[in-house]
């Protein structure tokens, strides 16, 4: 008889958003006629940037001749894509970041999983609290840790509390661990890192060992000139930090998928007999065994983000979802509520209002005025009692939504 990894059967029953999803279907099944606004999964709304989109339309047309047509591609990605990435998003910010050290991919939740195959079984694994549900149920799925808690909390796990008292930056722990993550500017709360902040990991992580696992996902919406995009861009990180960067939020990939990951040839780790390994060859190698690349349609969308016409078209997205965000941040706080995040990311993390559980306020503005947002619990215990709010969502359906809020519900 077959056996079935049983890490999972350790995992909570379903993954946050599909279980929002469940909650939002029922209801609207029960109320057809409810104009339900969705703020809760953070998917963007508005169309891909036309440069984008002409790309891809060329690159179908040189699929369709014979001299142009491409077969497999390489697994890290074309280097036309790769050499772009590492001038634009590295080099021009005074970053050593080469090449051949960009891998293309389908998407950061992808790779924030993934890389965890060129790990050992037995590291010490540290997450914030809340964190992005993604880097804790793939350490799960990957028998790292042991059965949850009460509180939702897996044995073995490190975690680090986030709150409004430390500014949702995680102290530096007391105790090694080996393996971090950090995402900035942070999904769920929306907080940014300082250089100087990002300097006392890069430390701790020389010191120990450690490697950091770096999500920059949102850095496309840092708006402060003083806040760092890259983990690079601290002296050191070269040698502790692997980051994962997506085309998602910054020029609306959700559906096109597109992502890549940064591994410094000069970042090791150690084998079981002592030596250090160089973790670009692993993760190449796992690349080329487990992946055959991002399709060259997707990867000539992504270079186009890097024309001028594209660059000046994502930076219209994301002033867009910014706009947004500054509505949820100042309707939400005139009427009352503590809000957080929002001005460097487009996420709003609100503390929910008369105590309730996040589950509650969730079910309270579904039912009551018919918005959805993502309960802060589901992204771990200490996010409990607050709720996280996403900006990605045309103009009107955001307007909508705090008109309801605040004109409906009794807040504060
Ligand atoms: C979120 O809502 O947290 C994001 O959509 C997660 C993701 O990008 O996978």
């Amino acid at each position: 008889m077959a056996s079935i990894n049983d890490n999972y059967l350790k995992l909570k029953a379903g993954y946050l958003f599909p279980e929002i999803a469940r909650r939002v279907n029922a209801f609207t099944s029960a109320n057809p006629n409810a104009q339900v606004i969705k703020l809760g999964i953070g998917d963007v709304t508005e169309p891909l940037p036309l440069a984008c989109r002409q790309a891809m339309a060329k690159a179908i047309d040189d699929m369709g001749d014979r001299q142009t047509f491409k077969g497999y591609g390489p697994e890290q990605g074309y280097a036309w894509l790769r050499e772009k990435i590492a001038q634009h998003d590295f080099q021009a910010r005074g970053c050593e970041v080469s090449a051949e050290e960009i891998f293309i991919s389908d998407g950061s939740k992808c790779d924030t999983g993934n890389i965890l195959d060129i790990f050992g079984k037995n590291n010490t694994i540290a997450v914030t609290d809340p964190v992005y549900p993604v880097y804790v149920d793939t350490n799960v799925m990957a028998g790292h840790t042991g059965d949850a808690n009460e509180k939702g909390e897996y044995g073995g796990l490190v975690y680090l509390p986030i709150s409004a008292e430390n500014e949702f930056t995680a102290a530096i722990p007391s105790q090694k661990v080996d393996l971090i993550y950090l995402c900035f500017p942070n999904n769920p709360t929306g907080a940014t890192a300082t250089k100087a902040y990002l300097k006392e990991w890069v430390d701790y992580a020389l010191a120990h060992g450690s490697i950091i696992f770096f999500d920059a996902a949102y850095e496309a919406f840092i708006t402060d000139p003083t806040l760092p995009h890259s983990i690079y861009e601290i002296e050191g990180a070269r040698n502790c930090a692997i980051e994962f960067r997506s085309f998602s939020k910054n020029a609306g990939f959700t559906g096109t998928r597109c992502a890549f990951t940064v591994v410094p040839k000069t970042l090791t780790a150690k084998a079981a007999d002592g030596s250090d390994v160089e973790l670009w060859k692993l993760w190449n190698r796992r690349q080329s065994t487990k992946f055959n690349g991002v399709s060259y349609i997707i990867q000539r969308g992504a270079e186009a983000v890097y024309s001028p016409k594209g660059q000046a078209q994502v930076q219209e997205l994301i002033a867009f979802y910014l706009e947004n965000a500054r509505i949820i941040r100042e309707k939400l706080a005139a009427a009352g509520l503590m809000v957080y995040g929002g001005v460097n990311a487009p996420y709003v993390w609100v503390k929910t209002p008369d105590g309730l559980s996040s589950w509650d306020f969730f079910d309270k503005l579904l039912h009551t005025v018919n918005v959805v947002g993502t309960p802060g619990s589901g992204f771990g215990a200490a996010g409990e009692g607050y709720f996280r709010i996403s900006a990605f969502n045309s103009r009107e359906n955001v307007e909508e939504a705090m008109e309801r809020i605040t004109s409906t519900l009794k807040l504060g």
